[in-house]
């Protein structure tokens, strides 16, 4: 049997990098020490510029959905009027812990595949007439794979009312992209470590502002070990309130490394670089985009198969032939599209891996040959960044 090298190009877990797994592996050190203090000093410290924020970044042990259900916990009191933005299968997930706690919370839904549009959103929450504390949207919405204006939306509801608390969901994207809290007006932006940081799954992130950080003080939602007071008050002395993911601690510092070795502007770089070759190598193959180019990731792509029988065949082919993981569509998406993940640990060489076989087993499923159509857009685009 002919055997290829792994490869992982899901919108998360990602790769993990050696020198990320030799940090993990290092020995273990008592959590109470003032090894561990070093650890989580460096850790607060180094995972800052990723997010864009001068404060420390809380790092909490525990997935990328407990900083979702944390955000609100620590923001909205029981009564209080909090807005979702649903455009996809995360943001059902807001809205399903929102829906699990509080009584008044608004849905603005966004077609799948589309981009929030920021105008409709300010006359949607102005006809609400009330008083609104938080609005939640992502920042990539991972099952769609657009990017939202994070930006424009945050200077926006600034606008529209300085008051309102803006919480962004940059769990499959903080890591390859521009994020600033201050710039973009975000109050709370939260991140997990298994996607463009590059880790193994296990910790969850939190950055925020001082406007944040006051509110986490005052609202009296009852919560334990999602509690933003005890992480706070456990970071001014380098530790953490429950038993951290030592290893992974370690893992953050090692990542962050990297990211200086590389320049944090050129990991970005690199990301969109991605993105844009393999946007044009899809087109190449007569495969569709979900989303416009404006609003793609530079994380994750989705394309459309002509037909549900091309697209089992890509993704079960991928697999079983070259050893390569991609992931299929969510909610009402299964079954439509495929997902492509670029994020992390990814050089734009390794993406020539998955365009050279989609060119052998599209050529094959469509009785025509695309050999060498979609290479060559892919490097056309490429080129200018290697
Ligand atoms: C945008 C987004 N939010 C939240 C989550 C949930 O994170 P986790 O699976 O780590 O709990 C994910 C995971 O894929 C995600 O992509």
């Amino acid at each position: 049997m002919k055997q290829y090298h792994p490869l992982l190009l899901t919108p998360g877990p990602t790769p993990v990098p050696d020198e990320i797994l030799h940090a993990t592996q290092e020995p273990m050190v008592g959590h109470r020490s003032s090894d561990f203090e070093a650890i989580a000093q460096e850790a607060f410290q180094a995972i800052k510029p990723v997010f864009g924020t001068e404060n420390e970044v809380m790092i909490l042990t525990s997935s990328g959905t407990s900083s979702l259900e944390a955000s609100m916990l620590n923001i909205a009191n029981p009564d209080d009027h909090i807005v979702i933005i649903v455009s996809g299968a995360f943001g059902n997930r807001f809205k399903q812990i929102a829906e699990t706690y509080y009584q008044n919370v608004h849905i603005f839904d966004v077609e799948w595949g589309q981009a929030v549009d920021v105008p409709a959103f300010i006359d949607f929450i102005t006809e609400l007439n009330v008083d609104i504390t938080a609005v939640y949207c992502q920042y990539c919405e991972t099952s769609t794979a657009v990017l939202h204006p994070v930006g424009e939306l945050g200077a926006a509801l600034k606008s529209f009312d300085e008051n309102i608390y803006y919480i962004v969901d940059g769990v499959s994207c903080i890591g390859a992209v521009d994020a600033n809290i201050a710039r973009d007006n975000i109050d709370v932006l939260i991140s997990g470590s298994q996607k463009a940081i590059m880790l193994p799954p296990g910790l969850a992130f939190v950055a925020y502002n001082n406007r944040a950080k006051q509110r986490f003080s005052e609202v009296t939602t009852p919560r334990f070990y999602l509690d933003f007071n005890k992480y706070l008050k456990s970071l001014a002395d380098n530790s953490t309130p429950f038993t951290p993911n030592v290893a992974l601690f370690r893992g953050v510092n090692a990542y962050a490394q990297l990211v200086e070795q590389e320049g944090f502007d050129n990991v970005i770089a690199r990301h969109y670089a991605i993105r844009d070759g393999l946007r044009s190598a899809l087109k190449a193959l007569d495969l569709d985009l979900l989303v416009e180019d404006q609003y793609a990731s530079p994380t994750v792509t989705a394309f459309v198969p002509q037909s549900k029988d091309e697209l089992a065949y890509i993704k079960n082919e991928l697999k079983s032939r070259f050893s390569i993981t991609i992931a299929g569509g969510q909610g009402h998406l299964k079954g439509q599209i495929l997902r492509i993940g670029h994020m992390g640990k990814i050089s734009p060489f390794d993406i020539l891996q998955v365009v050279s076989a989609l060119e052998i087993i599209i050529s094959e499923y469509r009785n025509t040959s695309l050999i060498g159509k979609a290479l060559t857009q892919y490097m056309e685009v490429v080129k200018a960044y290697v």
